[in-house]
């Protein structure tokens, strides 16, 4: 990467380089920089200025005598017409009409700050955009400080605002609710304001923080795209808008208010960007790349994911030790490596956690179900050979408890207002020291006294009237307090992994990802759904921390039944475990989960390093994707199929990713699962027991035939390249 300054003038230019991408921003007159060029790489001696200045634009009847700049932070008192990125008032409402100046302009290491200032109200703003080491993705945020004499209330401030390249005219962003995250919607940047906003103290199964740009017609597998993910759970608030001249603007914050007193500095919170002009596909390799080397810090010798089994969809709150043990003796004979004991094993000597209306807070072993504690259960888990993880949910509480009788104090319950409870339970107000350190205390407590390497850290309800006991507004603090709660753990905890799960994918974000390790997508285990959200998620998540379990035959949540082949395939996608009562299986639904359990260890290792990239379907049913290794020497496809064939037959599948002028050997690795009654006759050398070999161009052009499918099936191919004779 390459910041260069060219301030000849009165126009400066830096630009920003980066694997493939060019950034140029330019500064009038010293005022904030704005974005003259992002797009893909200009030559090393591009003129920036002849550059900038062919962007000017000409100024139209009717409209003021400039135009006002779209800068990267759009400013009220310089005139433009749209959402400043910046709105504070004074205690009596009056407006901060700025007007920033460029002070200095600071090569980073791998990016650029903007340190700019307002003489009239003491304001100094400084601007980041880095891509930081190695990485592809441009991370974007903003810090204001009060130098002046005036207290402000800060209603919005913006991660410095990039404009949208005329050619993208799609939004794609994600709808969706309980046991339906991820769900793509598609629209078009009009005129005016398209606004998301969450305040539900965590993303929300309903908006997952990110808005993707498009071209129309743009495929996982061709054309541009950029994206933005805001990386803050508690709230956020992302916009686009089209503005009266044709310029579009993107902007994100946390949206909720911050008081800068004189001396004081708040931030925007980070915004984490990916562009791409090989599809959606070129964002989901940006955006893995950098959660694994940026985001997630697995304990040093944890890297390998073990096979989960979670004892929720078998018991719920009915557990019973010799059950349990049972489960897990099933478990681990099929390949299970780890045990979780999900919600319902804590409560005191009154009163124990047997539905979801009491306990939470009580964070002592429940001695009814657990006469001998824990041990005796972790015990028969550890002889197995596996480990064992355990559910909690620290952030709330049942008024049925111990702890909220003792201190009612520490709810987040604002006087003289009724709060609404959410699954029977309430939020403790983790900003209150106390408050975070007696669930540190009973977490270390837990961590220290039993072999517990693995947390599955839940959080079922929206934070409501989140406000302290004096009223001020808390979902950035509460946020910013479980994060340092996290890091506590983690500090003294170093081989503890966790679990960010919120009623399944309710916290999912860059923010929280960087103190836990792995994200529930969701708690629908219907590998139907899971299937489509897991082809969502992957355009910001990597496989390995996409906890995807293999669920009951009847799915809880959805009522479908669907093959053990189908379930275990779609775990196999993503970080994979179990989540039934095992004592359900036959003996084939039993063989079929000990052979792709098996495959899945096998070359987890590969795949939890590789490139996953979706295919472009052959027909509106199929939905495909390929992981390829990181030297493109192996890949798995995985053909999945959610509705009945509309066409006779199928298509070719043209896969991606792979080396063209590589050799493949490929096969499909489930031929035994073809059903006669859908595919008559196959004569295709994939089932062949030495599968074929065909160059990777030839894949990827000409593509494969797989079986005719049944809804809800999966087809495994796998390719390894062959040695040129
Ligand atoms: C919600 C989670 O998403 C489920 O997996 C389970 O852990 C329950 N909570 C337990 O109450």
């Amino acid at each position: 990467m390459l910041a260069n300054g060219d301030s000849k003038a009165s126009l400066e230019c830096w630009r920003l380089d980066h694997a493939g991408q060019t950034i140029v921003l330019a500064s009038r007159q010293r005022e904030l920089p704005e974005v003259a060029y992002c797009g893909e790489s200009l030559p090393a001696g591009e003129n920036l200025k002849a550059l900038a200045e062919s962007r000017n634009r000409p100024i139209t009847p009717g409209t003021l005598d400039q135009l006002a700049p779209l800068s990267l932070l759009p400013e009220e008192g310089k005139g433009f017409p749209g959402q400043p990125g910046l709105r504070l008032f004074d205690a009596e409402g009056r407006p901060a009409l700025t007007q920033f100046a460029l002070v200095e302009a600071e090569n980073l290491e791998h990016g650029l700050a903007f340190h700019c200032q307002d003489s009239g109200s003491g304001l100094v703003l400084t601007l980041h955009l880095t891509f930081p080491a190695g990485s592809r993705v441009l991370e974007t945020t903003t810090r204001l400080t009060n130098r002046g004499g005036t207290d402000w209330l800060v209603s919005w401030l913006s991660v410095p605002a990039l404009p949208i390249d005329g050619a993208m005219t799609d939004i794609i962003e994600y709808a969706g609710r309980w046991t339906q995250e991820f769900n793509p919607i598609k629209l078009p940047i009009s005129r005016g304001v398209h606004l998301r906003e969450n305040r539900r103290g965590r993303t929300g199964h309903d908006h997952f923080p990110a808005m993707i740009f498009a071209e129309p017609g743009a495929g996982f597998t061709r054309g541009c795209a950029a994206a933005i993910h805001f990386g803050f759970s508690g709230v956020h608030r992302m916009l686009v808008e089209g503005l009266p001249d044709g310029r579009r603007q993107v902007q994100a914050g946390y949206g909720e208010m911050q008081h800068l007193a004189p001396g004081r500095t708040i931030v925007s919170g980070t915004a984490f960007w990916a562009f791409s002009d090989r599809g959606l596909n070129g964002l989901a390799l940006d955006f893995q790349d950098y959660v694994r080397r940026h985001i997630i810090r697995f304990p040093d010798d944890k890297t390998v994911r073990p096979v989960h089994y979670n004892c929720w969809e078998a018991v719920y709150f009915d557990h019973k030790v010799e059950e349990l043990m049972d489960l897990a003796t099933r478990a681990a004979d099929l390949g299970a490596e780890r045990f979780v004991l999900d919600d319902g094993w804590f409560g005191t000597h009154e009163l124990g956690r047997n539905d979801d209306t009491s306990s939470l807070g009580d964070w002592f072993v429940d001695t009814r179900k657990y006469p001998d504690g824990l041990q005796p259960l972790i015990d028969h888990v550890e002889t197995l050979g596996m480990r064992f993880g355990l559910w909690v949910e620290p952030e709330m509480v049942n008024l049925d408890s111990a702890l909220a009788r003792q201190h009612p104090e520490w709810l987040m319950m604002p006087a003289h207002v009724k709060q609404v409870p959410g699954r029977s339970q309430y939020v403790l107000n983790l900003t209150n020291p106390a408050v975070s350190d007696y669930l540190y205390e009973r977490l270390d407590w837990l961590l220290r006294t039993h072999a517990i390497d693995y947390l599955k850290w839940d959080m079922n309800r929206d934070l409501t009237l989140a406000v302290d006991s004096e009223g001020f507004p808390l979902l950035i603090r509460q946020t910013e307090a479980l994060w340092a709660l996290l890091e506590r753990i983690r500090q003294h905890h170093p081989d503890v992994e966790i679990e960010s799960c919120a009623s399944g994918g309710g916290r999912i974000d860059f923010g929280v990802l960087r103190h836990t390790h792995r994200i529930w997508l969701s708690d629908s285990n219907d590998a139907h759904e899971r299937w489509q959200m897991q082809n969502q998620a992957f355009l910001f998540l990597p496989p390995e921390i996409v906890g995807s379990h293999v669920g009951p035959r009847h799915c809880h949540t959805s009522g479908r039944r669907l093959s053990m082949s189908f379930r275990a395939l779609v775990a196999m996608t993503g970080h994979m475990g179990f989540e039934m009562d095992l004592r359900e299986l036959d003996a084939a639904e039993a063989e079929t989960l000990k052979r792709y359990t098996a495959i899945y260890k096998e070359n987890r290792d590969w795949m939890h390093k590789g490139r996953q990239y979706r295919l472009d379907g052959t027909a509106p049913e199929t939905l495909a994707q390929i992981i390829v290794s990181p030297e493109a020497d192996r890949f798995f496809v995985f053909a999945g199929t959610l509705d009945v064939p509309g066409d006779e037959t199928t298509a070719p599948l043209k896969l991606t990713g792979l080396r063209p002028e590589a050799r493949y050997r490929v096969k499909l690795v489930n031929a035994d699962e073809i059903h006669r009654s859908a595919t008559r006759f196959y004569k295709n050398p994939l089932i062949e027991p030495g599968g074929l070999a065909l160059s990777g161009a030839a894949l990827m052009q000409a593509g494969l035939v797989t079986p005719f499918p049944f809804p809800d099936s999966m087809w495994l191919i796998e390719g390894r390249r062959e040695e040129l004779p």
